[in-house]
């Protein structure tokens, strides 16, 4: 061998054993920033403490009616139901400087729960319930977002938490503090929440799917029994092929009884007075939480509901 030929290989295992160095070292570097998160940031796996098939899951108490809620102890828990294409419900409420134990499940596919500006960040799978726990410290309105890609209208998921100063509660708002929604705001956010992946922004429906509400709300609910029929479909559904104008729908409108009785008046009286409808419905009373509360517990199925409709006399 010669010496120009040795100095080549040399070279060549220098090279080697810099991008062998430069390998260790970026491992190192992303195991360090674990720990660094782990120590610095709170940053900790949410644990599963249930693992059961979906249905089970969804039929306990916590997540049949999912929400905020005290146990026995008094700890503060947040349930809530990933969907596609929601949260449920589209918004909670925890005070700050207290604990909440997020318990989460998913009811179809494997979404994400990922709450802005914060450690919370946690994948959901079907028949699983992840758990983990966050103390909100600063109020405000945290938007709540879907990272896993899990369907069509995968970017419409999005919910929210509203965290209050228990103290500041009566207080008028400053800055910092979270502006009461009026009504019409309200009934938007459970809009985008709960029926715009079908109905669309504009409330302009799904051609032969899912019906406009647009220009179309404010003629069901002028028919005979159309106002209570507009409570109806919310709270029981709508399944069947329904006729509007010479057009035909025959998308599935799933019960949203597990809403309460205000967010239901509240979408009501959002999309009977958003878009093209205002004019139309001027003169209609709005929808009050008790009107909807009279409407539950008539054991109406999605079926029963396309009587209901085929029964309306629509001019
Ligand atoms: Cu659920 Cu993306």
């Amino acid at each position: 061998m010669t010496a120009e030929h040795n100095d080549g290989h040399e070279a060549v295992d220098r090279a080697e054993r810099v991008w062998i160095l430069l390998s260790a070292l970026l491992i190192a570097l992303f195991v360090g920033l674990v720990f660094y998160a782990v120590a610095m940031h709170g940053q900790h796996i949410a644990h599963a403490p249930a693992r059961q098939p979906p249905e089970r899951i969804l039929q306990t108490a916590e997540f049949e009616n999912p929400g905020v809620w005290r146990d026995d102890s008094g700890q503060l828990h947040a349930s809530i139901v990933a969907q596609a294409f929601s949260f449920a419900p589209g918004e909670i409420e925890v005070p700050i400087g207290e604990e909440v134990v997020f318990r989460l499940t998913s009811r179809d596919v494997i979404h994400g729960f990922q709450i802005h500006n914060t450690t919370v960040n946690v994948e959901l799978i079907p028949g699983e319930v992840a758990e983990l726990r966050y103390t909100f410290s600063r109020p405000g309105r945290y938007p709540i977002i879907c990272n896993q890609y899990c369907g069509l209208a995968h970017q419409n998921m999005i919910a929210h938490v509203r965290a209050v100063d228990p103290q500041a509660v009566d207080e008028p708002p400053d800055a910092d503090a979270v502006p009461e929604p009026d009504a019409m705001a309200a009934g938007e956010a459970v809009y985008r929440a709960e029926c715009l992946v079908c109905h669309q922004a504009d409330g302009s429906g799904m051609p032969g799917v899912f019906p406009p509400l647009n220009l179309h709300m404010p003629r069901l609910l002028a028919a005979d029994g159309g106002r209570e029929y507009l409570i109806d479909v919310m709270l029981y559904g709508l399944v069947g092929e329904i006729r509007i104008d010479g057009q035909v729908y025959r998308g599935a409108m799933p019960p949203l009884a597990r809403l309460n009785d205000q967010a239901i008046a509240d979408v009501l009286n959002y999309s009977l007075h958003a878009w093209d409808n205002a004019p139309l419905t001027a003169d209609a009373p709005a929808y009050e939480a008790d009107e909807v509360a009279a409407r539950r517990g008539r054991g109406l199925s999605p079926a029963d509901m396309l009587g209901a409709r085929n029964e309306l006399a629509l001019d």
